[in-house]
């Protein structure tokens, strides 16, 4: 059977383009997905205002939606909330813990989400994210109690995967144990941040990344989200770029598993 997943991404309301949320709302229900990945930055700064505002979109998604927040869903440089109360207003709009990894399961389809965004790092840039072995032992557990056959789908902010124009944005951290301790039992990981879209393999798991679904925080590329059908052993990973009148075909990239890796075909 085939699976369809939608991939948006870094949304940043607050800096979000109306008649570009509007488009991306209108492709996304003629694509038809079976459950939409929310992979995070649904805010610019983290206020009231601006989750509200990603409340009312995400209640017009066409299928169930997987949410996670990124580095801007936490209040900036509002010390007291940043560290009191990090969470409060997304869990007040957006209904999750992200003290808790999210799950939803489909026909064909298991899907894991965690937080990666941190309220401090032990380096200078707090926008960094990282991944944890109590995450990494919830997804497993997750995956585990899924059908042999679904498609096991990792959702995060930080990415598992650079590319060469954001190669010093650094990836998540422990993304070296994440990826060994989800090799062969994870099918593709999902994040943003970025604010570009690409997607490759490592470690035998296809790892995909969206730009910026609807805002004006381009980093050097269009709006796009992603469109990934897996069907069995087969998965592709469609781009769909805003050309400045709607969403359209833009790239598809092709992977093939044997036993339990994938690979680029
Ligand atoms: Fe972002
Ligand atoms: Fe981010």
């Amino acid at each position: 059977m085939t699976v369809r997943l939608a991939q948006i991404s870094d949304l940043h309301f607050g800096r979000d383009v109306p008649a570009v949320a509007r488009a991306l709302l209108a492709d996304l229900r003629e694509a038809a997905p079976a459950m939409v990945a929310v992979c995070g930055d649904l805010t610019q700064r983290a206020t009231a205002a601006e989750f509200a505002a990603a409340r009312a979109f995400l209640d017009e998604l066409p299928a169930p939606a997987l949410v996670v927040p990124g580095n801007h869903d936490l209040p900036g440089w509002r010390v007291w909330s940043r560290f009191g109360r990090p969470w409060r207003l997304w869990r007040l709009h957006i209904g999750t813990d992200p003290g808790e990894a999210v799950t939803h399961t489909a026909d064909g389809l298991v899907a894991v989400g965690v937080t990666t965004a941190r309220r401090w790092g032990p380096h200078h840039d707090w926008s960094r994210g990282r991944i944890n072995s109590p995450q990494l032992a919830a997804i497993l557990a997750a995956f585990a109690a899924a059908p042999r056959d679904d498609l096991r789908v990792l959702v995060a902010h930080h990415p598992f995967l650079l590319t060469p124009p954001v190669l010093g944005r650094g990836l998540v951290g422990r993304s070296g144990l994440a990826l060994r301790r989800l090799g062969g039992q994870a099918d593709l990981l999902l994040g943003g941040h970025t604010h570009l879209a690409y997607s490759g393999v490592v470690n035998g798991l296809v790892v995909a990344q969206s730009g910026t679904a609807c805002s004006d925080r381009h980093k050097g590329e269009p709006n796009s989200y992603n469109l990934i059908d897996a069907d069995g052993d087969h998965l592709t990973v469609s781009t769909r770029r805003w050309n400045g009148d709607r969403f359209a075909a833009h790239q598809r990239s092709e992977y093939l598993r044997a036993g339990h890796e994938w690979r680029a075909v």
